[in-house]
């Protein structure tokens, strides 16, 4: 008990927590993104996906919910709490940041994380809950009787601003998980010292597509290949 205190209220613990919670979360956001890729295939798929989840996978949904919450909250508060922590450690900002640790990415982690926040907030009160409802769309279902996520989809991207609020959200998305995702390895021990760490090189893969992957779907709804 005593060693799981310590390692709690040790930095590194800290940023262990941050780098497992954080993959918990790079987890479902590649899983999210494959299944919001359906609506390509058209609105009988995703909407029976939907139900799927909250029908016969209703406990499985609610496991998986419980564990990304957790992960939020420690990611959300091991950030807080090392941000406040290396501002006790250093009053006077660096002069000069190195160039090659200090990327857009790793620059924008404190306002894209806050972004990606308000963002999972809004869009769970848009999508989940549907009590945000631009296009108007609250309690419509399809000719099977499901709801119809399909229609909210492609109701709401069709209103310029919905649209985007989503692309800007998915541009901070790439930003954050790129850096994210090589910091946690690096956080972790699993990346060897390199020039060119081949580590970095699949975080950025992982964050193109997992943007491109979230992107296609509003852009598919402007293009009029998703109506
Ligand atoms: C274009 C991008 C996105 C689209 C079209 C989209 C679509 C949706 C839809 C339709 C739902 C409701 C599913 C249902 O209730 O049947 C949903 C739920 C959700 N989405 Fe997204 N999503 C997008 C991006 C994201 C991103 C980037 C995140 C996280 C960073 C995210 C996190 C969530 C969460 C946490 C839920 C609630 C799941 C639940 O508890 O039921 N989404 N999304």
């Amino acid at each position: 008990m005593n060693s799981l205190v310590a390692f709690y209220r040790s930095t590194i613990g800290k940023k262990i927590l941050m780098a497992v919670s954080g993959l918990i979360g790079i987890g479902f956001v590649i899983l999210h993104m494959a299944g919001n890729l359906q609506v390509f295939i058209g609105q009988n798929k995703i909407n029976s996906y939907g139900a799927m989840l909250h029908g016969p996978l209703a406990e499985v949904t609610w496991l998986l919910r419980l564990v990304l919450i957790v992960a939020v909250i420690v990611h959300v508060l091991m950030a807080y709490q090392l941000t406040q922590r290396s501002a006790a450690a250093r009053p006077i900002d660096y002069q000069h940041r190195s160039p090659q640790v200090s990327t857009l990415a790793s620059r924008t982690m404190k306002w894209g994380g806050i972004l990606l926040l308000v963002f999972i907030v809004v869009h769970i009160l848009h999508f989940t809950t549907e009590a945000i409802d631009p296009a108007g769309w609250r309690g419509m279902t399809d000719s099977q009787g499901h709801r119809d996520v399909y229609g909210n989809i492609v109701a709401s991207f069709r209103i310029w601003w919905v649209a985007l609020f989503y692309i800007v959200a998915m541009l901070a998305l790439g930003l954050h998980l790129y850096h994210g995702a090589w910091a946690s390895v690096r956080t972790l021990g699993f990346a060897k010292p390199s020039p060119h760490p081949l580590h970095r090189r699949i975080a950025l893969v992982v964050a193109a597509i997992v943007w491109l992957g979230f992107t296609l779907v509003p852009v598919g709804v402007i293009a009029g290949i998703i109506r």
